[in-house]
């Protein structure tokens, strides 16, 4: 793993921002892996002002994103198609039909799993991955468990998780569970790059660099991870 502190969330999101523009340079057509919640918003900021310098496309670019929540509405203000398409896709070149989803409303979850696993694949496999974490330690929607799960399941979420996206909803009932994609294939991507930031997320940065590799912790699978760099601002990096 590779740790790189920065001294703020702004001065994170260019340089991750710049990888994603630097990979879609060398290949147009990448595969993107991409992730939701406050951390990234910065990297995709960069990424609008890179596009719109005229320094980037994203036109031949496939993009997955980690998870979506179960039962709700695609349409709806929080599912993470319109998180996406408000904060990155709207603003850039990208065709909506290479953006790609777990169904939260699938009515197999198995066989919706099923596909999108197997579309990555097809594709060639993620290139370039992004990653939050929670403060439980999660990566994706994948909490802290008894084994690491591979391929995309649907997962309840854990009071942690519900307590810090509640939020979102202002009041609305929160969805509890959601499609997720697995550890395992989190792991294939061919290169994984994490943001973390702010103190909440100090002990569960701690954790995963420092701590035991276990399921418990799911981001600690990064260990295992040959090519990881992550971004942390001083506070999450101060129990390092
Ligand atoms: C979102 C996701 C989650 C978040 C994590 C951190 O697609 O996969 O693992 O990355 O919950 O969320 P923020 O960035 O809001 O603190």
């Amino acid at each position: 793993m590779k740790i790189i502190t920065l001294n703020s969330e702004i001065e994170i999101g260019k340089a991750v921002g710049d990888r994603f523009c630097a990979l879609l340079q060398k290949k147009s057509a990448a595969v993107l892996g991409l992730a939701t919640g406050a951390s990234p918003l910065p990297t995709y900021q960069h990424m609008i002002s890179r596009f719109k310098a005229g320094d980037v496309s994203f036109a031949k670019a496939h993009t997955f994103n980690l998870d979506e929540y179960c039962d709700l509405p695609a349409a709806h203000s929080q599912s993470y198609r319109s998180f996406m398409h408000a904060q990155l896709f709207s603003q850039v070149d990208i065709n909506p039909e290479n953006t790609h989803f777990l169904d939260g409303n699938a009515a197999n979850e198995a066989l919706e799993c099923s596909r999108f696993d197997a579309l990555i694949e097809h594709l060639g496999g993620v290139d370039l991955q992004l990653l939050g974490i929670g403060r439980n330690g999660h990566i994706g929607f994948n909490e802290p468990a008894e084994t690491f799960s591979q391929g995309s399941y649907k997962v309840k979420l854990a009071p942690s998780t519900l307590e810090a996206n509640s939020g979102y909803f202002e009041g609305e009932h929160m969805p509890t569970h959601a499609l997720t994609m697995g550890v395992g294939a989190i792991l294939r991507a061919k290169e994984i790059v994490m943001v973390a930031t702010g103190a909440a997320k100090a002990e569960a940065v701690k954790a995963m660099i420092q701590g035991e590799n276990t399921p418990q912790l799911p981001a600690s699978a990064l260990q295992n991870h040959p090519n990881v760099t992550i971004y942390l601002d001083p506070a999450a990096a101060s129990l390092l």
